[in-house]
């Protein structure tokens, strides 16, 4: 049974801070922003704007380019970190809102609930409504998986520049004109861990950003070790004598932090994956130096950060390796497509990831690229920490949805924020009607009770 994603639809909010304006601001160099980390501008939302009706935005975006009536839609997920309520799903809010559209009760019949694991919970969402699919409950109905986040750190933190906001909705399928995932390979890893997380009543996280970028690796890593067993098991992926299954994986989608970390994970993996191929005898000649190994090679992530002279000489084997011919062409052809939207709108947790595909799908078509039976590898990370690793095929179909995609175009025409404002916005000094943006044809966040007995109750309009 093909099972997939039939359509991608995005809302990304249209105000922005500039990387060179904030870097600035704060004393940074803007290079190690632009170029250090891939930032150019991040999404900031509106004071009235929250993750629920960035996500009913993107939910109705693909209904109604779709034509779908609510009675078509048989589930409703919501992948989000930036949870409204501990006990009432973001679900309620969204369909809340669709029904000021699609009429009181339209959604009765449709299931659903809010997902967490910081950004890995979208890809355990859209594999939980595959496998309803594959279980043949579905009815011939579809299901909605919307991602949304506002990915938010303390002012004058080193996660500051690393901000972003989003949704992305995926309509998935068993008639999907765009991708199909590949059944039976999915893998993932887990481990309890602190790199990043976000205690009750804390509206920002608490991060820990070297061990982060270490962890995430390691766990994509295991995830990908898995995935590989499985594609060798199925016969998925036949590699021949010399080769590594990511040869047979056409398009990487990373989650992506910050644009300049999907580099990072691809040069990781390439080196886990080549450093025992014939090919990385003449790597290692024109990098012109061995691959460095930690004084403890078993030891912890902890451990490996303090060895200061390991840290020094793998970042610069890191660096003369992705300057080499043989880096360059797999991140030119594989990966950097994908981050072209990460570096215009910055992180959206859960939905970062599938932002990648998004830009991934529209920078290749633009290039001429021809996709179809194009195999596309995802890997998928969440603090705290679990990676998941899975694949899929991009179908015949798929120009019918790529043609149409303009990121621009669907922003709508951005407005940069003054660091004052952003200030403001991100302090909470503004009420959801000292909003800056007057929006049409979207759904607004007008008020937050505050009364005892309603307190949290937040009420949403549609703006026709
Ligand atoms: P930092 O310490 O400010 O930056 O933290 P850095 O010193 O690591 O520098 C970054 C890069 O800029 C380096 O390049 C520098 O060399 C370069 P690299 O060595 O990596 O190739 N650089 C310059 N380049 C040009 N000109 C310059 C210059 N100066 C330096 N003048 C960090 C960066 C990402 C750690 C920080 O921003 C942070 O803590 N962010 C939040 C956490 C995060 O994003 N972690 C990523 C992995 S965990 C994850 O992805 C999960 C997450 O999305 C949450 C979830 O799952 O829910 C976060």
């Amino acid at each position: 049974m093909t099972v997939g994603i039939d359509d991608i639809a995005i809302y990304i909010p249209r105000l922005f801070l500039d990387a060179r304006d904030f870097a600035e601001a704060r004393g940074m160099d803007p290079d190690k922003l632009q170029r250090g980390l891939g930032i150019s501008k991040m999404a900031i939302v509106d004071t009235n704007q929250d993750p629920a009706c960035m996500a009913a935005n993107a939910c109705l975006r693909i209904m109604q380019r779709d034509n779908m009536s609510p009675k078509d839609i048989g589930r409703l997920y919501v992948a989000t970190e930036s949870s409204l309520d501990e006990s009432k799903a973001m679900n309620s809010y969204v369909i809340g809102m669709l029904e000021q559209v699609y009429g009181e009760g339209s959604f009765e019949h449709c299931g659903g609930i809010e997902c967490k694991f910081a950004c890995v919970s979208g890809s355990y969402a859209l594999y939980d409504n595959s496998n309803w699919i594959r279980a043949g409950e579905a009815d011939e109905k579809s299901a909605i998986v919307v991602v949304s986040d506002i990915a938010k750190y303390d002012l004058g933190s080193s996660g500051e520049y690393t901000q972003g906001a989003g949704a992305v909705a995926m309509l998935v399928n068993d008639k999907p004109r765009l991708l199909e995932f590949d059944p039976k390979v999915t893998s993932t890893s887990i481990k309890n861990e602190y790199d990043f997380y976000r205690p009750f009543g804390k509206e920002t996280p608490i991060v820990h950003g070297q061990y982060s970028n270490l962890l995430y690796l390691i766990q994509v890593k295991k995830a990908l070790m898995a995935y590989k067993e499985k594609a060798l098991a199925t016969g998925l992926i036949k590699p021949k004598e010399g080769e590594t299954i990511l040869d047979h994986i056409d398009f990487l989608n990373m989650h992506l932090p910050y644009s300049n970390m999907g580099k990072k994970a691809l040069a990781y993996l390439l080196r886990h994956e080549w450093r025992k191929l014939p090919r990385w005898k003449k790597i290692i000649e024109k990098i012109g130096m061995e691959e460095p190994t930690p004084k403890d090679p078993r030891g912890t992530i902890e451990s490996v950060l303090a060895d200061t002279d390991f840290m020094t000489k793998d970042h610069e084997f890191t660096k003369k390796f992705t300057k080499t011919e043989e880096f360059q062409e797999t991140y030119d052809a594989k990966l950097s497509s994908s981050l072209i939207a990460s570096q215009m709108i910055g992180n959206l947790y859960t939905a970062s990831l599938y932002l990648g595909l998004r830009s991934s799908l529209e920078f290749e078509f633009q290039k001429g690229t021809n996709l179809e039976g194009k195999r596309v590898g995802f890997g998928s990370y969440g603090s705290g920490s679990s990676a998941m690793v899975f694949s899929g095929v991009i179908l015949p179909r798929y120009k019918e949805i790529v043609k149409d995609m303009n990121l621009e175009a669907e922003i709508g025409n951005r407005v940069k924020l003054s660091l004052e404002e952003y200030e403001e916005i991100h302090e909470n000094k503004r009420s959801p009607q000292e909003n800056f943006l007057e929006s049409k044809k979207e759904f607004i966040l007008v008020d937050v009770e505050n009364a005892p007995e309603s307190r949290g109750e937040r009420r949403y309009v549609y703006n026709g």
